[in-house]
Parts: structure tokens; sequence; C-alpha cells
């Protein structure tokens, strides 16, 4: 019986942290840690995510703004409005939703976001700050992973770690973020050959390609620790992960849930990267 990683558990106590972090931050420095998302269209979940940063940034005490832009905006306003942000000094996290819609280009957008404003760590020069293990930001989505291993106890160093996905937002990042904490990474993709093989390795599995309940109880060594990425919809239209949560929990030593899992550390990890930011900026501005 494994033990369940309660992710909104401790997402919470990380938010408390870091709402206590801001009020003194705040009460120092005369302004408090600013939040701009930018949507582009009306993807559904995407308006969801949105939703729900800017009422994360509220509760613990952020200015935040939304800019929800129309379907056929083009490149142009969008980067005068990444422009403007960039300038603006309230504005410390900028953040464009992805996917953005198919005409708009996102690596031209990711460009133009500020570094030191990049609450996301998509722009290049933070993705190569995370390579050499000197970031400024760390990504939100594998961020939020390691702090759920590091405040369940457990610690990657010298662990068969292999991650299923290889994409920029989580399986690549997350990947690096394991090395660093000196695991032994593996990372896996739709052409692995013998997949269950390669994932019955693992001591700690980390899965985010997007298939409901893909990884099932053979492909999970006993007592592996299964970290579930994975958002998908039930044709039922009910919230599941890339595992197949009933079938592995017997067989692990500790799970995360989807929903309740990985998902509010993500939002979390975004707070944190913009406090920081807010934080960057008052030393700038002392000189
Ligand atoms: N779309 C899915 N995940 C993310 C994320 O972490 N950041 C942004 N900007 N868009 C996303």
């Amino acid at each position: 019986m494994a033990t369940r990683i309660d992710g909104k558990l401790i997402s919470a106590q990380i938010r408390e942290e870091i709402k206590q972090e801001s009020r003194a931050f705040a009460a120092a420095q005369g302004f408090v840690p600013g939040l701009a998302v930018v949507i582009v269209g009306d993807n559904p979940a995407s308006q969801v995510y949105v939703r729900n940063k800017k009422k994360a940034c509220e509760e613990v005490g952020f200015y935040s703004e939304v800019h929800a832009l129309p379907a056929d905006t083009t490149q142009e306003q969008l980067n005068l409005l990444v422009d403007r942000l960039n300038g603006d000094d309230r504005i410390h996290g900028i953040l464009v939703q992805l996917p953005l819609p198919a005409h708009l280009d996102e690596t031209e957008v990711l460009l133009r976001i500020r570094p030191d404003k990049d609450v996301d760590a998509f722009h290049p020069y933070n993705v190569g700050k995370i390579m050499i293990g000197n970031p400024d930001f760390l990504p939100c989505t594998p961020a939020g992973v390691m702090a759920l291993l590091e405040r369940s106890g457990i610690d990657p160093a010298g662990k068969r770690c292999v991650v299923v996905g290889r994409s920029n937002i989580v399986g690549k990042p997350m990947a690096m973020l394991l090395l660093h904490a000196n695991g032994t990474v593996t990372v896996c993709h739709s052409k692995t050959r013998d997949l269950g093989a390669v994932c019955r390795e693992a001591d700690i599995l980390v899965v985010a390609i997007g298939r409901a309940d893909f990884v099932g109880a053979d492909m999970v060594k006993p007592g592996a620790v299964v970290i579930d990425v994975g958002m998908n919809r039930r044709p039922d239209g009910k919230l599941t992960g890339d595992v197949d949560y009933a079938a592995v929990e017997p067989v692990a030593s500790a799970i995360t849930p989807v929903p309740g899992g990985v998902g509010p550390m993500t939002i979390t990890m975004l707070l944190k990267n913009t406090l920081t930011a807010a934080k960057k900026a008052a030393e700038n501005r002392r000189g």
C-alpha cells in the first residue's frame, strides 16, 4: 500500500510560506510582487489555468493582471503587449499561456520576454542556466515535482530516475533537475524500445506523456515512487492522470493522485518564481 503524496496539502503549506514572505517583502520594500498572465484565444483548459493563477496571486497578496486577447491577435500586437509588460515596474513576472493559436510564433514570444521576468523559465537564457545548474528560476512543474519529493523525504541521490516524456515544459527540465539532485536519469519517449522494461528499473518514475491511465502495475517496480504529471479528461469529463492509480497504488511505495498531486504545485512554484523576480527587482532598485 503506497503513501499518497498529497500535493494539495504540500501546496497549501508552501503558499502559506509565500504569503508570509510576500507580506514581509511588501512591508520592507513598499511594493508587492506582480504577475501578468497573457492568454490568447479561448482554449477552455487554458482559461481555467489562467483563472486559477489569478486567484492564487490574490490569495498570497500579489498584484496580478490578466490580458485576455482575442484568437485573431497578430504577432505584432502580442509582441507590443510583451514589450509593454517588460517595461512595467509593477510587473515582475510575465507568463504567456501556451499553447498559442497556430498562426502565432511561440518561440518568438518566449524570446521577447525579459529573462528576469520569465517566471515560466522558458526563455533560452533561463533554459541554458538550468542546464548548467545555475538557475534564476526553476520551471514550475518540474520544480513542483522536486518540492513534492523533498517534502515527502524522498532524495533522488543515487537512485534510478526514469522520466517518461521529453517536452520542453516538463520532461527535459525534469530530467535536468533530477540529475542536479544526483539521480541517475533516463528519459523515455514514444520511440523508446520496451518502455515497460525501462520503467520497471525506476526507483523514481515520473510520467508526463498525456495519455490517460497509460502506466499500469506491470511497468512499476515494487516499492517505486510514482509521480504522475498527466492531466487528461476522460470521456465522462473526469480528470485523470497518465498512471492507472488503482492498479499501481498497491505496487508503489509512494504515489501522487490526479487531481491533487502535481497540479496544485505548478501554480505554487509560479508564485515562488514571481516572489524571486520581485526580490531581484528590489535589489536592482537599490542598485
Ligand atoms: N501550458 C501548460 N503548462 C504551461 C505552463 O507551465 N506555462 C505556460 N505558460 N503555459 C502552459
